[in-house]
């Protein structure tokens, strides 16, 4: 008889009930802004497991106590366990391409530009931007224009801030623009790939939780906050695009993915193209 006694799944390998996916899920929107749906209860477990398995412990309380507790060294372990860091060089390249007739024409009439690569994961954003405005823009290297670029994961963005990657996240970019941008690692270091210094230099990490406090004071004139609020509810977007919003002037750009869109969400922005919008 199961009688008062919860049936545990035996799939899983620590007891893991409704009431551990519930506080975890909120756990994870308190920290991340990220909404977990109910179909995310086995990725839920799978990401969390793996944190239980790494401290040695083997009860979900437990680990519910210690993110409770605010435990600073588990906490970025837990925001880096759920978020979904895909990225890669070049993606949805008419960005890119937007980026770089946008920075042209801006430094004509500007002195200084400020670009934000907002949830940058593991660099391949601004490492793009930054490469192909090197490519396009004959010394932009001495101009004013900087790329801010954060995410709310500190191992990921350490990683980032490293700039080195495997020859394969180079598949399918344009060898004319990566080139004399990128050096190829030799000895034990063949396969790897380190980002220019110039490339680097134009570049400013820094870990930021979208959802809280921003210390930047200059406007930005374009942001890129590409496939980061797919995982948003829809009042957490409209509070961080009403926010960009207040964060950019008129005439500045924004860039968000290819799967979302404003409607309902912002109408400070008018869109200008594929998913290219301009604040008005
Ligand atoms: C799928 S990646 C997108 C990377 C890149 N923008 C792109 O389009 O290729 C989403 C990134 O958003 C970051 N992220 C998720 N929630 C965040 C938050 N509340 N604040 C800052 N970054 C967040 C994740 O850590 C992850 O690196």
């Amino acid at each position: 008889m199961n009688v008062g006694v919860e049936v545990v799944d035996q799939r899983f390998e620590f007891p893991f009930q409704n009431e551990h996916f519930e506080k975890l899920r909120g756990l994870v929107f308190e920290h991340t802004g990220i909404t977990l749906g109910n179909e995310k209860k086995q990725l839920t477990y799978s990401r969390y497991s793996k944190r239980l398995r790494a401290l040695g412990i083997t009860d979900f309380n437990d680990y519910i106590d210690i993110i409770r507790s605010g435990d600073e060294s588990e906490i970025p372990m837990f925001v880096s366990a759920i978020t979904t860091n895909f990225t890669s060089f070049f993606r949805e390249n008419h960005h890119f391409e937007f980026l770089v007739e946008e920075v042209a024409r801006l430094l004509k009439t500007k002195q200084s530009i400020r670009i934000w690569s907002a949830g940058c994961s593991s660099g391949e954003e601004p490492y793009s931007m930054a490469m192909s405005l090197l490519h396009a823009i004959p010394g932009v290297e001495t101009a004013d224009v900087r790329i801010l670029a954060t995410d709310l994961d500190t191992e990921i963005l350490a990683k980032a801030a490293r700039g080195v990657y495997t020859d394969e996240r180079f598949d399918g970019a344009d060898k004319q623009i990566i080139s004399p941008w990128i050096k190829r690692g030799r000895g034990d270091n063949t396969g790897l790939v380190l980002m220019h210094p110039a490339v680097r230099k134009m570049i400013t990490y820094r870990q930021l939780n979208l959802l809280g406090p921003w210390p930047m004071k200059s406007p930005f004139d374009i942001i890129f906050c590409r496939n980061v609020v797919i995982y948003f509810s829809k009042d957490v977007q409209k509070t961080l695009f009403n926010r960009f919003s207040a964060n950019q002037q008129k005439g500045a750009k924004l860039m968000i993915g290819h799967s979302e869109n404003l409607a309902g969400v912002c109408d400070s922005y008018r869109l200008i193209g594929r998913t290219i919008y301009e604040k008005m």
